[in-house]
């Protein structure tokens, strides 16, 4: 009878260790959406949502910016936002990998041409925040910057 038991809990413990090992796998497989997310960079512009690059209100505070990033540039550039507002970066790059780095926020992303990068921000305290490239990406690598304007 003992060695039973202890046949029946080590078959239990070794379906608990598939169990776990599975949901982990299906964990990984569903991933962050910016990670999944693909586009045919050939295609951006007739591509929703990036076919209107732009900044649109979603909520009270709320903002969604489609953007597209090309050298040597980001597109909608200077976008302005209200104190207080969550911005939704929606991105992909039309060409090479490119940086999303905005000054004295935490903001750091890479954008590489393929894959979509979604990345959430909250812009408190007003001020002309300066967007840079840091990924090298070309002879205008250094001039590739806009700016993000919280009123
Ligand atoms: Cu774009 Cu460096």
């Amino acid at each position: 009878l003992d060695e039973k038991i202890w046949l029946g809990l080590s078959f239990g413990m070794i379906m608990i260790f598939m169990l776990i090992t599975g949901y982990q796998g299906f964990a990984l497989e569903m991933g962050p959406p910016s990670h999944k997310e693909t586009i045919d960079p050939q295609k951006v512009d007739q591509t929703a949502p990036f076919d209107q690059p732009g900044i649109k209100q979603i909520g009270e505070n709320e903002y969604e910016v489609v953007m597209t990033l090309q050298i040597f540039s980001f597109n909608p550039a200077n976008i302005e936002v209200p104190a207080g507002s969550t911005v939704h970066f929606t991105m992909t790059s039309k060409d090479v990998v490119h940086g999303f780095q905005v000054a004295n926020t935490n903001l750091n992303a890479m954008v590489m041409p393929g894959h979509i990068t979604k990345i959430t921000q909250k812009f408190d305290k007003p001020g002309k925040y300066l967007v840079l490239c840091n990924e090298y990406c070309g002879a205008g690598h250094q001039v590739m910057s806009t700016t993000i304007t919280v009123k």
